[in-house]
């Protein structure tokens, strides 16, 4: 989609359909339009939409905001995906907005971001696999463009970096509903080589199963065991310009499907842990939007990838592996794979030299019931790290709520005859038990961990609706965006 942002007034441009949002005290439409049949009592309730000039070519949409004092960013998000909506409706192909600058810049910089985050993120569709001609399918929306009265230049650049954002959310989300016989551990790998050949700063470098366990990654072997598809350590390396900095380290789960092994899950939803390499997709797909931005700032990028089969090869309950940096587990569910995985790649993203690492995994179904689609679980061993990505999520909307360690977590994770074992007893604490465990794969170095089971997919907000919606991208952006400003 063509984001532009123009210092001109928004009858002088030619679109399918006009938008003008409306607070509660703003005049229900500006004076260019004010001739509108019905424009004068057009409602400015939050959500409520009014078509004016519903025949014209130029048609236009009121979009009410509601009480000003009352506008955030997630308002403005949400507004800009009914919007979207309503150009499908009338087939738009080109969509404008004039977009109220009363503030600083700064505030307008981040409304001008929600309406492109919005619009974008509400326009992905997935219909790959519909093999039927549908004409009558709306087309997509070629052209956003944003009138704004004041520093467009400014604006401009912010739309850019949220159009670069959000687009890489829709690849993630893409990755996410593509199902497991055609996204495998080697489609992720070869999705990150194109990435490292998209962009000339990215390289990536891919183990297959041999190397995975020449290593000494026992976490990755052992789950990839039951599987005849080759499991895939996938490692993407950025070198932004002038990062003299420190280096992000990023981990993603990329489990392209769990059946939870031996520990079989129930069949009723099992074709839903197609989703469980959603970490992985935000990670890979999160480093091209920063390759795409040219951030000033080093990343190293981990993606363990399997599946999780059950089979006469897999691995059982009572089997001991020796993770990465040699510590012993007992597998004691074969269900809870995701951070067997996740430790190699933790102490792999160490072993490469991260100073700081998030990593985004769909670990436990236990989150979800913490905390819904609302809130990702965020447990960390480091208090300025976890405030910094705190801030990355609650600017994005990805939002996450910070769960407690504790040494009586700790104890949980302890083995009976290894150094650790894979799930709690009785299921305590499930999703700080396997935060507590992670712990033990980071060394000292500051970390986060966000539990993605519950937002990465059905969260039915309007701009992502109930299936994928790229959790992480957003927020890994803006977080390296953070960085590569303050390393300035
Ligand atoms: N992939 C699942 C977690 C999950 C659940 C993701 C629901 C998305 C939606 C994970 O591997 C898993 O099965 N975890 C188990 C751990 C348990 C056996 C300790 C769980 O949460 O039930
Ligand atoms: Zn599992
Ligand atoms: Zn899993």
């Amino acid at each position: 989609m063509r984001v532009e942002v123009l210092q001109k007034g928004l009858a002088e441009i030619e679109a399918d359909l006009h938008v003008v949002p409306r607070t509660s005290e703003q005049k229900p439409v500006p004076t260019e339009f004010a001739q509108a049949p019905g424009a004068e009592d057009a409602p400015t309730d939050y959500k409520r939409l009014t078509l004016l000039r519903p025949g014209h070519p130029k048609r236009l949409l009121v979009l009410g905001l509601g009480a000003p004092e009352e506008l955030d960013d997630e308002r403005l998000r949400v507004a800009a995906a009914l919007a979207l909506k309503e150009a499908r409706r009338y087939k738009a192909r080109s969509l404008a907005w004039r977009l109220p600058v009363d503030g600083e810049a700064d505030s307008a910089e981040s409304r001008v971001a929600d309406v492109v985050v919005g619009t974008i993120l509400a326009s992905y569709r997935f219909d790959r696999f519909k093999t039927a001609d549908d004409d009558d399918g709306p087309p997509q929306l070629e052209q956003l463009t944003i009138c704004v009265a004041r520093f467009a230049e400014r604006l401009a650049e912010e739309a850019e970096a949220a159009r670069i954002a959000a687009e890489a959310a829709n690849r993630a989300r893409e990755l996410q509903q593509l199902p497991s016989n055609v996204v495998t551990p080697s489609y992720l790998a070869a999705r990150a080589e194109e990435l490292a050949s998209e962009h000339a700063v990215v390289s990536a470098e891919v183990m297959g199963r041999e190397e995975i366990s020449a290593r000494g990654m026992g976490g990755l072997e052992a789950v990839a065991k039951g599987s005849v598809e080759e499991p895939k350590l996938i490692v993407l390396r950025y070198e932004g310009r002038g990062a003299d900095g420190e280096t992000l380290g990023l981990v993603g789960k990329g489990v392209t499907f769990d059946t939870g092994g031996i520990s079989i899950k129930p069949a009723a939803s099992m074709h839903e842990m197609k989703m469980d390499m959603s970490g992985g997709a935000a990670v890979l797909e999160a480093v091209g939007a920063i390759a795409a931005l040219e951030l000033s700032l080093r990343v190293i990028a981990v993606v363990p990838s399997t599946e999780n089969m059950p089979s006469g090869s897999a691995i059982k309950p009572g089997d001991i592996v020796t993770q990465l940096n040699g510590k012993t587990v007992e597998v004691n569910n074969t269900d809870a794979e995701g951070r067997l995985i996740l430790a190699d790649a933790l102490a792999h993203c160490v072993e490469l030299g991260a100073d700081q690492i998030v990593d985004l995994a769909t670990l436990t179904g236990a989150v979800l019931i913490a905390l819904g689609s609302t809130y990702a679980g965020l447990i960390s061993n480091d208090e300025e790290w976890a405030r910094l990505v705190e801030r990355s999520a609650e600017r994005t909307g990805e939002l996450a709520w910070r769960l407690p360690l504790h040494p009586e977590y700790k104890e949980l994770t302890r083995g009976t005859e290894a150094d650790l074992t894979n799930a709690s007893a009785k299921r305590k604490a499930s999703t700080i038990y396997a935060g507590s465990f992670l712990e033990e794969f980071v060394d000292d170095i500051p970390w986060v961990h966000l539990d993605i089971a519950g937002t990465a997919w059905d969260v039915d907000r309007e701009y992502v609706g109930k299936g994928p919606t790229g959790y992480g991208v957003r927020l890994l952006v803006d977080l390296a965006r953070t960085l590569a400003q303050k390393g300035r």
